[in-house]
């Protein structure tokens, strides 16, 4: 299996932090954030790994990781020409992905909890054509919320809903096979003029083969003031 980390976008949430540099440069506790989807890939046991970057100080990030060597990868890189969303950022990656399936994290993830190689692997195994993991949050309405029916099966996602149907949301770690790049060329852009990843993952929900876990350990996404400081109190090992 591949790695994909997807470290575009402009970051303005975060403002002023993210003036001058790349948002995944920002610490996270000890480490700069983009240290944490390499660690959640390279838990998987994967080593190809493919980062797309955008926004400011792209070059800091190559110059900080460099080829990889250092986290025991292998790195290249590719470039997002603007913020058209996660589906568009992952198309990116086509060629590099070729044949094999692949996971992709959010470059402002971090997970703190159990490996994800049996995951992985089981993905890598069966039939279904993407995945992703659910996690419980406290404020749903800010990520894609999954909406699960009274046996308990999902019925599909919403981005972003004014009133959440859930507390389950999909964290920014999807599996994917090749195929996925032909469900992201008949997408059209949502309202706020992006490629969502949301619309991938109900086309597999529509089809029947989307496979899913929960996730059970800590999670936060760093996008925010609020979410960055709570993912540096998650990764000094506090739970968040
Ligand atoms: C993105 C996805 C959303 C997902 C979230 C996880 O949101 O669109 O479905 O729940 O990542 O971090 P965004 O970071 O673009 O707000």
């Amino acid at each position: 299996m591949k790695g994909v980390i997807l470290a575009g976008g402009t970051a303005t949430r975060l403002d002023p932090l993210t003036r001058v540099t790349n948002k995944h440069l920002l610490p996270v506790y000890d480490r700069p954030m983009i240290f944490y989807p390499i660690d959640t890939l390279r838990g998987m046991g994967i080593r190809e790994v493919m980062i797309i970057l955008g926004g400011k100080g792209i070059g800091d990030i190559v110059e900080l990781l460099a080829d990889g060597a250092d986290h025991g990868l292998d790195l290249t890189y590719r470039y997002q020409s603007g913020p058209l969303g996660i589906a568009h950022a992952i198309s990116l990656a086509r060629d590099f992905v070729a044949e094999d399936p692949f996971c992709v994290v959010l470059g402002d993830n971090i997970l703190r909890g159990p490996g994800l190689a049996d995951v992985a692997a089981a993905f890598a195994e069966c039939e279904h054509g993407a995945g992703t993991l659910l996690h419980r949050v406290p404020d749903p309405e800010r990520f894609g919320v999954a909406e699960l029916d009274d046996r308990g099966m999902l019925v599909g996602f919403e981005e972003k809903p004014a009133i959440p149907k859930s507390d389950l949301i999909p964290i920014g770690v999807y599996f994917l096979r090749p195929e996925a790049f032909g469900v992201i060329a008949g997408l059209v852009p949502s309202r706020r003029g992006e490629f969502e990843i949301t619309d991938v993952l109900n086309h597999y929900v529509r089809q029947g083969g989307l496979f899913w876990r929960h996730w059970e350990g800590h999670w936060s996404d760093a996008g925010t003031i609020s979410s960055l400081h709570t993912a540096g109190l998650l990764a000094a090992g506090a739970s968040a």
